[in-house]
């Protein structure tokens, strides 16, 4: 019954090969199908055939774009986006829970690409008419294409599984200068009696260069310390924060990262650390050394994502009930 009739406003689910154990969680919750178009050719090009109807539909595209095969993800993506045009969906919206080459989000020396704006421009010509991610690196990125891209918060998700530790006398910290909106915000939800920043300096010029920390703004003495941040790839910058906390005299130290990037041997690293738990989300497919090491704990991202698919049919506000930041 592919080519069945349809009402007015029904959508579709349709989930790359980067993370579809995601797309399946959130299409379980919203009680509906989701398609799997992708597969390869002989010679390693991408091949999707969309099987439902989806005249008229709206096409949602669940797809972060994240490691091992960004590059292939970026592609899968564009091309399911430009099969649902061509096919006459409605509106399509690419749900991008980890926006792959986030960070090169502007010019930071001479002849370097402006990546994350490229691959911006690629999704939007391709036909995607709204972008959704989690916690993408910098916002202003939202101004890169001329549709709406919606940024939601894994704090949705991971507030209450923090609570749920019940911690006393916490202080967030931020492990960096540019994550200090995002630790103030955790502030604020758990109510914590402060915050922290600790300084770094980055090697612009070396690729994945190890973060320094050179010193902590705040106290941290006897605290139960939480550092946040938007993701985790080598380690170096979350590790030497905490370490650098710990050895100023926190009691404890949690980390809560939303992207679990993991290269390289950052599973090892944070074995190694003072963190005593690592806290993330399913926003990329995790290895199972990562699903399973003791120090790691996954909270699903999938009731957020299934809300906004919601909300977004329903024409709710998104802002209301989702944001991090009051
Ligand atoms: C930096 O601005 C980011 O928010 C992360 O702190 C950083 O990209 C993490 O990378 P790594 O784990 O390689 O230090």
């Amino acid at each position: 019954m592919t080519d069945a009739p349809h009402l007015d406003n029904d959508y579709i689910l349709l989930a790359g090969r980067s993370n579809p154990t995601l797309a399946k969680e959130i299409a379980k919750i919203l009680k509906k199908d989701v398609h799997e178009p992708v597969s390869v050719f002989s010679d390693g090009e991408v091949r999707v055939k969309i099987e439902p109807n989806l005249r008229r539909r709206h096409v949602y595209v669940i797809q972060p774009t994240c490691p091992p095969n960004v590059n292939d993800y970026i592609m899968e993506l564009v091309l399911m986006i430009d099969a649902a045009r061509r096919a006459s969906a409605s509106e399509i919206i690419a749900i991008v829970p980890y926006f792959g080459y986030g960070r090169q989000d502007r010019k930071e020396m001479p002849r370097v690409p402006i990546s994350s704006s490229v691959v911006a421009g690629i999704i939007e010509k391709a036909g995607a008419d709204r972008i959704v991610t989690i916690d993408i690196h910098s916002e202003q990125q939202e101004g890169f294409i001329h549709a709406p891209w919606d940024n939601l918060y894994a704090s949705y998700s991971l507030i209450p599984a923090i609570r749920a530790k019940k911690l006393k006398d916490i202080v967030v910290a931020s492990p960096d200068k540019g994550g200090v909106l995002r630790a103030t915000g955790y502030a604020k939800l758990l109510a914590a009696s402060g915050i922290a920043i600790v300084y770094k300096e980055r090697d612009i010029n070396v690729n994945d260069a190890l973060s320094q920390s050179q010193t902590l703004i705040g106290d941290v003495k006897g605290k139960d310390v939480l550092l946040v941040d938007d993701l985790i790839s080598t380690g170096g910058t979350i590790i030497n924060a905490a370490n650098y906390i710990k050895k100023v005299g926190a009691k404890s130290v949690r980390a809560a990262v939303t992207h679990g990037l993991f290269t390289g041997p950052a599973l090892k690293k944070i074995e190694d650390s003072s963190i005593e738990e690592f806290i993330t989300t399913n926003t990329i497919t995790l290895p199972s050394e990562v699903l399973k090491h003791p120090k790691v704990t996954v909270v699903s991202i999938a009731p957020l994502l299934a809300e906004a698919i919601r909300r977004i049919e329903s024409g709710e506000s998104l802002s209301n009930a989702l944001f991090l930041r009051t």
